[in-house]
């Protein structure tokens, strides 16, 4: 039924959706090579300077172990070694790469679903007061990781079509990761990430794959439809055409420091609509930083004026 397996089903490596592996890499490496603190404050720079991700002393562990990977991939002999070709990068290839394996990815279906019940019951019937003179309804799942959230999004949407039918609907999804795109693109997963999907939607929008492909399910294309997915670094301009409804970024913030998190809700609030929503992950409240949306419930943020 798929085409090409994607690369986290098969064999041993991240779980599906879930956090790059930080141990058990069978790399010849494992244990045996230094992250010395001068190469840690020089890679936790880059990693800042180039996706706002703040990596505390805390973290040399888990840099450690995921950049594993990039020695094994490749060839490099040790973290100075590694240091030097990502400096000598001129493609960018290694750069993306390095991100793909500093990102944390873990997502799931229907996460955090009071999100999707104040959609349901507060911003769908309202639609005619939000988008103006019967403009699609725009939704932006702004770190979309293996597509989890915005497919979530889409199920919900469909499921009451009757609300925006007339207006239409859209999903963009992003995230700054390739390796979790091409994922949430290929629409695929192992049957254990969809356990958390109630069964009559299960039936609905996916389809459940067969022979080599047992174990797996794939999105329906009337699912994969609604999303339109793009690779975008938050720490960017933003240079949308149109404003957006409805804007998700979930727990993405949080491994972000104060300053950037405030530029960040500022440039959302810019490209949404008045009136439209920003919703975060519950863990990432916007107390403690300056901004100019208003409170409307935990985790869900409103543009005023
Ligand atoms: C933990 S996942 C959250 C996924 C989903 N929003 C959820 O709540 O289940 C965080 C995602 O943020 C992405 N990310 C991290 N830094 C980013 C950046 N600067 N720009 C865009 N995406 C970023 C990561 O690649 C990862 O897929």
């Amino acid at each position: 039924m798929v085409k090409s397996r994607p690369g986290q089903a098969a064999g041993p490596g991240p779980s599906p959706g879930g956090a790059p592996a930080a141990g058990g890499l069978e790399c010849g490496l494992g244990g045996g090579f230094q992250l010395t603190e001068a190469q840690f404050s020089k890679l936790a720079s880059l990693v800042y300077s180039l996706c706002g991700i703040h990596l505390g002393e805390g973290k040399r562990e888990l840099l450690r172990a995921r950049l594993a990977k990039r020695l094994r991939a490749t060839g490099c002999r040790d973290v100075q070694d590694y240091i030097e070709r990502l400096e000598g990068d001129r493609s960018g290839h290694e750069l993306v790469c390095f991100l793909d394996v500093i990102t944390t990815n873990k997502t799931d279906f229907f996460r955090e679903p009071k999100h999707f019940e104040f959609l349901v019951d507060e911003v769908l019937p309202k639609l005619d007061k939000l988008c103006s003179g019967g403009e699609p309804q725009r939704i932006w799942s702004a770190a979309c990781s293996t597509g989890e959230e915005p497919y979530t999004l889409a199920m919900v949407l469909l499921e009451h079509r009757a609300l925006w039918e007339r207006r239409g609907a859209g999903i963009l999804a992003s995230d700054l990761s390739t390796k979790v795109l091409e994922q949430a693109q290929n629409g695929v997963y192992a049957q254990d990430r969809v356990t958390d999907i109630p069964r009559p939607f299960l039936t609905k929008y996916f389809q459940r794959g067969t022979n080599r492909w047992a174990g797996y399910v794939r999105v329906r294309p009337e699912l994969r439809k609604m999303v339109q997915y793009r690779r975008l670094n938050l720490m960017d301009n933003f240079d949308f055409d149109k404003p957006f409804h409805v804007i998700f970024c979930r727990n993405v913030m949080i491994y972000f420091d104060k300053p950037t998190q405030e530029r960040l809700v500022e440039k959302f609030r810019n490209c949404l609509v008045q009136g439209g929503f920003l919703m975060v992950g519950h863990s990432e409240s916007l107390t403690g930083i300056r901004h100019r949306l208003a409170f409307t419930r935990p985790a869900v943020y409103r543009r005023q004026d």
